[in-house]
């Protein structure tokens, strides 16, 4: 069309939309849902009730948080035939790809488009994709490990069925630890929402297409794999257990990734946004101190994760470079306490994340966004004549 095209690869100074769902700023480490801190979600609030609140705008009444807990347990099961896709995979599949295909695999028992403009359908749209990603997650988890699926049991509350659905075996009861759960609750919490992330972008802009919410979300699981965003509290984990194999020698890690011609990157450092603490990173450091405490155990990588923390925010490449650690850097340990295996890690993320995937999709469709399609700087061959391959 001839307009000003502003090339901003990566989106870094590019507002991609108007929300009112959170509120970051990076400079100071503020988070934000809906107004409400943090911090005071972590310490008040419960998973559920912070969904509610990041999809719907307001903190709901007992009244409404028991209609939302009960309508999305109306929809915990999941049709029979999902077990015949399944089991297509085999056990080698990482626990990432089987959640995002068993995601988009939902609109073959529920209409692929949710109506946003009736109220009812899209709200039986959010509550059944709240209610069947935790079992498609669970059943990725037994799959991986060669378990039985189970299915939700409606007489828990949310997360107690995630740690329940994941961990029941048939021949036991499962004894759900109230300690685990709170501490898994507020890991959840601390993953809500984060405005235009790179899958919630994702989310945003395959929904803008018209796909349905269940594709959409799919198509976010799949951005959230990736090493450089929600992958990265696996791969915390799978370098620190490197330096602990290495003697615990975290000077060398540092050095590696300071070294311009070594790719490695200290991983769960880092953000484009925050340029200070990332307010989630510090939440969760507490909440792993107080989660050894309550169960009486310890990790050695934990001790690791503190000095590799303190060796880095002293050096002045992470001063300079603002570096510091993010939600990634300690999630990682919390999940490993709670019996978690690391290639679930990601997947923990994607339940947290859930609720923010459907705010921002819902917020964009009812604010009618225009579909997602860029420009670009062409910059490849100017206009050549066809040469017949005999020619060439
Ligand atoms: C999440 O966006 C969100 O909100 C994401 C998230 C959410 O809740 O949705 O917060 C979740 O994804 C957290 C980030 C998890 N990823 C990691 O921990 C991976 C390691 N971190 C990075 O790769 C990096 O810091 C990013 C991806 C997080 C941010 O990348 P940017 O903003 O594109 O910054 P950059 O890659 O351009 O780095 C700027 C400079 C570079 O050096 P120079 O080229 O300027 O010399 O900082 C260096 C980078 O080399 N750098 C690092 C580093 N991160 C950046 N050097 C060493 N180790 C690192 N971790």
């Amino acid at each position: 069309t001839g307009g000003l095209i502003t090339l901003d690869s990566g989106f870094k100074n590019t507002g991609a939309c108007e929300s009112k769902i959170t509120f970051l700023d990076g400079e100071k480490g503020i988070l934000r849902h809906r107004g409400y801190s943090i911090e005071d979600l972590a310490k008040g609030s419960n998973f559920l009730e912070v969904s509610y609140l990041v999809i719907f705008g307001e903190l709901p009444t007992k009244a409404q948080y028991e209609k939302f807990e009960k309508d999305i347990k109306r929809h915990t099961l999941l049709n029979e035939e999902m077990k015949n896709i399944i089991d297509g995979y085999p056990k080698s599949a990482h626990p990432m790809g089987i959640l995002s295909s068993m995601t988009c695999a939902l609109t073959a028992f529920n209409p692929i488009t949710v109506n946003v403009n009736d109220p009812v359908a899209l709200y039986e749209g959010i509550v059944k994709i709240m209610a069947k990603f935790p079992v498609l997650a669970a059943w990725a988890h037994s799959k991986t490990h060669g378990m039985p699926l189970n299915y939700a049991d409606n007489s828990l509350g949310y997360v107690e069925n995630i740690l329940n659905m994941m961990f029941k075996i048939p021949t036991e009861t499962y004894k759900i630890n109230p300690i685990a759960v709170k501490a898994l609750d507020e890991l959840l919490i601390l993953h809500a929402d984060h405005e235009q992330n790179c899958s919630t972008s994702t989310v945003r802009i395959v929904g803008s297409s018209e796909a349905g919410l269940f594709a959409s979300i799919s198509a976010g699981v799949s951005a959230l794999w990736g090493r450089l965003h929600g992958g990265a509290n696996q791969a915390v984990l799978e370098m620190l257990e490197a330096i602990q194999n290495d003697g615990g020698d975290v000077e060398k890690y540092i050095a590696k990734a300071k070294d311009k011609d070594d790719p490695f990157r200290l991983m769960g450092f880092g953000h484009r946004v925050y340029k200070n603490f990332d307010p989630r990173a510090r939440l969760i450091k507490k909440a792993a101190d107080e989660l050894f405490e309550d169960l009486g155990t310890s990790d050695p990588v934990l001790a690791i994760a503190k000095h590799l923390e303190k060796v880095a925010l002293e050096d002045e490449y992470f001063a300079e470079k603002k570096l510091y650690p993010n939600v990634d850097f300690y999630s990682g340990i919390i999940y490993r306490a709670l019996g978690i295996p690391v290639q679930m890690f990601t997947v923990m993320f994607a339940i947290g994340r859930l609720p923010g995937w459907i705010a921002q999709w819902r917020e964009m469709r009812l604010n009618k966004e225009p579909i997602g399609r860029p420009r670009q700087l062409y910059i490849g061959e100017p206009l050549r004549p066809f040469v017949p391959m005999d020619k060439r």
